[in-house]
């Protein structure tokens, strides 16, 4: 609630400070101002926050180089307005703009104003380019960019790239920041102020960025696996929202927030996405809901576009493969026996529907549709396959300009048992197909084939899926999911960067014709043509957005909203790298908080599959809601259920998927294939997802695969402790609203890491019969008390009781770790018997540091 509030208190301080850097805030500080820092407090402005620099030196340098923003024909090229009264409600703090170069020049009048502490004018270059300008345009719309950057340092930019030159020397110098289009020159100011915002120099510049991927988008599922809703447990929204980001049809005290009107929010979105750069929406769920193809809701997505479209952010819809047959389309419908993609009727109504669609959004991007999956109808259910109804949509809308996203997540149950094989079983063929034109591969150029990372469904870790590589005559969209369905939702803190780094970056091993190894054959090199030569590139983020204070629901969400942009336009960026970005923009450049949050950060994830699905199990979530942990579920259909993916039994655990399994392997590129096929050379981490591993196989480091499992579930749960206890020690060091948030988040999050932990280990041991290892954790310790020497703990217990003879000192006068590198303290010792003692052991894992408090408690031996 105190965001409603807020947000109105906020309206009228901003008005009364506009239109300068008056919310910069810092600088201020009547009562209004305060409730605009409350306004920050909440997460609300993501990683636009601009903070004051706090380095006194750094201030002073950026001070002197900093000094008037300078961009010409600001208002020369106004966007495409569809809507006519195009307003914001009522009390708004944001504003509409109609040029990106408006964008870019409140971005900086805002940016500046706050990180320096003083308003930075805005001043025409009529009388020259002053000292410290910084200068934002393209060769059309300014004289300073064409005279101070040559003709040639443009041409590799593309529509998107841009530049940022220090030009001048010494006093005499200012900045540029340039691109072909308004909307790159944009991307470049974004760019310019996270230099700022992450401390860096801004003096000697010369920094030229062009995105990889020409698509990077985030598909929007409304409410479904919405964990950023406003209401109690973010699945849901107040006051008639139905805590979608965006509102088509909110009722009762919202029903004056629906589109057209344009919220605070969506411009603090359309902002924060144009800062990394994704540039565009696909608005609506894949399991789509016609209304989003009628003419009202058509009219309210061109009110919303209309807005971001100075952002750079476009539109596009999901819809159903049998939307013509929808009756609210009456009397342009057809019967489903018209539903034949290579029938005039079928690809007449689609045409109709864009071309209606493009009167209202010129730039619309088209049509991304599920099909044949999880009950959505689909070209199979008329006679065809994926091929024939892709490019059935994709003949109505090429006239248009626009594109089909096609997703590939089918797995119907008929083409193989294991689900893993079916979408490449289905997909495969068409790409192969000889054409009667002499090409290969029958999907139409303006289709994209969307495909998720790996081959399941969005698991905390998957092996890539082998699509990527083998589809060489297709163009591929990867989808992955920035919401986190599976990965803790607004629970846990879990930023997925680390995960989309490793898929991006593995080596999918692909050959070309000859079975030659490609030279550039990351998945990243497939994703964004460089390996087989597609030119219609995308990477698609299911965005993790609602209308929740910090708009994705738990403050460290953001970050992978954050990360999926910055990898979108550029993969081979590290992940620890965009965590540091991401850290100093959203919470301080404070040299303790930053590696502090950042090492919280990058083990998060690891964290996640070891307490949930380590060693390459997957799936085990309940079947409902997809969070807590259910193993032993079985359900109606078995590809949806925990025991079809675990196969547990008294051998073992996992999928066979080698050869004398499903064969599963064999999807992949010779190398890739035989080193999964074989158990000995099948990553740990993904052992399970390969192999039915036998309880007492043994591991790389000599342990029983029971013991490692066991370990590992215990790691994620101790990496979850120490990160509870390292955020503690910030406190002092962060706004105290947010850190109370995360505080009590982490909390939660211990206590149900804990829950997978001890759920999933029970239910293995039914049928591993073996007992709980001990001893040789990396947490693992013995000591001594009053001479006698304790050990076996199992590392999963809150405490262990010991019994002490009588007459012996109550005290710990040894604490033998089991692993030479880790560390302890001994937080309290037992005065007498009974009593209780405390040991703390910290360690560090592959993936970070592990923590485990052991309680003793002491009692008298009988
Ligand atoms: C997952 C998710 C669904 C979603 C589906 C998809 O299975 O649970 O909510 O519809 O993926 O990607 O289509």
């Amino acid at each position: 609630m105190l965001i409603a509030s807020g947000g109105v208190t906020l309206a009228g301080a901003v008005a009364a400070c506009a239109p300068s850097s008056a919310w910069a805030g810092s600088s201020k500080s009547d009562s209004k101002t305060i409730t605009l820092m409350n306004w920050e407090a909440l997460g609300s402005q993501m990683w636009l926050r601009y903070v004051k620099v706090r380095d006194p030196h750094l201030l002073a340098q950026h001070r002197q180089h900093v000094t008037a923003i300078v961009v010409d024909n600001v208002d020369a090229h106004p966007v495409y307005r569809h809507t006519a009264d195009l307003h914001m409600h009522p009390g708004s703090h944001e504003h509409l703009v109609t040029t990106s170069l408006q964008a870019a020049r409140d971005e900086l009048v805002h940016g500046l104003g706050g990180l320096l502490g003083e308003d930075v004018p805005v001043t025409p270059s009529a009388g020259g380019v002053p000292d410290g300008a910084v200068v934002v345009g393209t060769p059309d719309t300014s004289a300073a960019v064409r005279r101070d950057v040559p003709a040639s340092a443009f041409r590799s930019l593309g529509a998107d790239g841009y530049l940022i030159r220090s030009v001048g020397h010494g006093a005499n110098s200012h900045t540029v920041i340039a691109g072909n289009t308004e909307v790159a020159a944009l991307y470049g100011t974004y760019g310019f102020l996270r230099l700022m915002q992450t401390d860096k120099p801004i003096t000697g510049l010369d920094v030229v960025s062009v995105p990889k991927v020409k698509s990077r988008w985030l598909d929007n599922w409304d409410t479904e696996r919405l964990y950023a809703g406003n209401n109690a447990t973010g699945t849901g929204g107040l006051n008639g929202e139905n805590g979608s980001i965006f509102d088509f049809a909110a009722t009762g005290a919202s029903a004056d927030k629906n589109l057209p009107v344009i919220l605070d929010r969506y411009l603090v979105v359309a902002r924060s996405l144009a800062a990394v750069g994704i540039n565009g929406i696909n608005i609506n769920n894949v399991n789509a809901n016609n209304a989003y193809l009628t003419p009202a809701y058509i009219e309210q997505e061109a009110a919303l576009v209309d807005a971001l479209r100075p952002y750079g952010i476009r539109l596009a819809l999901s819809i159903r493969y049998d939307a013509p047959t929808d009756q609210r389309f009456a009397p342009d419908t057809l019967t489903a026996d018209q539903l034949d993609p290579y029938s005039d009727a079928f690809r007449g109504w689609w045409n109709r529907k864009a071309t209606e669609i493009k009167a209202a959004i010129p730039d619309f991007g088209g049509f991304t549709v599920k099909a044949n999956s999880e009950g959505q109808p689909g070209p199979q259910d008329f006679g065809y396959d994926h091929g024939d109804g892709a490019n059935g949509m994709a003949a109505a809308v090429a006239p248009l300009g626009m594109t089909i996203f096609w997703r590939t997540f089918v797995y119907n149950a008929d083409v193989d048992p294991d689900r893993l094989k079916r979408a490449y079983m289905e997909f495969g063929p068409i790409n192969d197909e000889q054409q009667p034109d002499g090409t290969k591969g029958r999907f139409a150029d303006n289709v994209l084939l969307q495909t998720k990372n790996g081959p399941l469904d969005f698991q905390a870790r998957e092996p890539i899926n082998p699509m990527f590589g083998r589809m060489e005559n297709t163009n591929q969209a990867l989808e992955l999911e920035v919401t986190q369905e599976y990965t803790g939702q607004n629970i846990m803190l879990d930023y997925l960067a680390p995960m989309w780094e490793e898929a991006l970056k593995t080596d999918t091993h692909a050959t070309d014709a000859d079975g030659k190894p490609l030279r550039h054959r990351l998945v990243g090199d497939i994703v964004d043509g460089t390996a087989q030569g597609q030119q219609r590139t995308a990477m698609v983020g299911v965005a993790n957005l609602g209308n929740a204070d910090d708009l994705t629901g738990h403050q460290f969400s953001q970050a992978n909203l954050f990360a999926f942009g910055r990898l979108a336009w550029d993969w081979t960026l590290g992940s620890r790298r965009i965590a540091d970005d991401w850290t100093r923009m959203t919470w301080s450049n404070d040299r303790h908080v930053v590696p502090t949050i950042v090492q919280m950060m990058m083990g998060s994830r690891e964290a996640v599959v070891s307490y949930q699905t380590p060693l390459g199990i997957a799936h085990q979530m309940h079947a409902d809601t997809h969070y807590a942990p259910g193993p032993s579920e079985t359900l109606a259909r078995p590809d949806w259920s925990p025991t079809y993916y675990n196969k547990a039994d008294s051998v073992g655990l996992g999928y066979d998927r080698s050869r004398t399994g499903s064969d599963f392997v064999d999807q992949y590129f010779p190398v890739l294939a035989d080193r999964y096929n074989d158990i000995k050379t099948t990553p740990e981490n993904l052992l399970m997802w390969f192999h039915h591993v036998p309880w007492g196989y043994q591991m790389k480091d000599g342990l029983p695969f029971w013991d490692e499992l066991v370990y590992r579930y215990q790691m994620g749960v101790q990496y979850v402790t120490w990160m509870r206890k390292a955020w503690d020690s910030l406190e002092a060091s962060l706004d105290a609203r947010r850190f109370h948030e995360v505080q009590a988040k982490l909390a939660q999050h211990e206590v149900d890491a804990k829950d997978w932990r001890d759920t999933c280990v029970r239910y293995w041991q039914q049928f591993s019969g073996r007992a709980m290892p001990t001893d040789h954790g990396p947490t693992s310790i013995a000591v001594v008390i009053g001479g006698k020497r304790y050990d076996g703990f199992d590392l999963s217990a809150d405490s262990h009781t010991l019994s002490v003879p009588t007459d012996a000192s109550p005290r710990i006068s040894r604490v033998i770790p089991a692993d030479r590198a880790a560390s302890y303290r001994i937080l309290q010792q037992a005065s007498q018997v009974p009593g209780k003692a405390v040991v703390e052991v910290r360690t560090q894992a592959f993936f970070g540091p592990l923590e485990k408090d052991y309680v003793f408690d002491l009692e008298l031996a009988s």
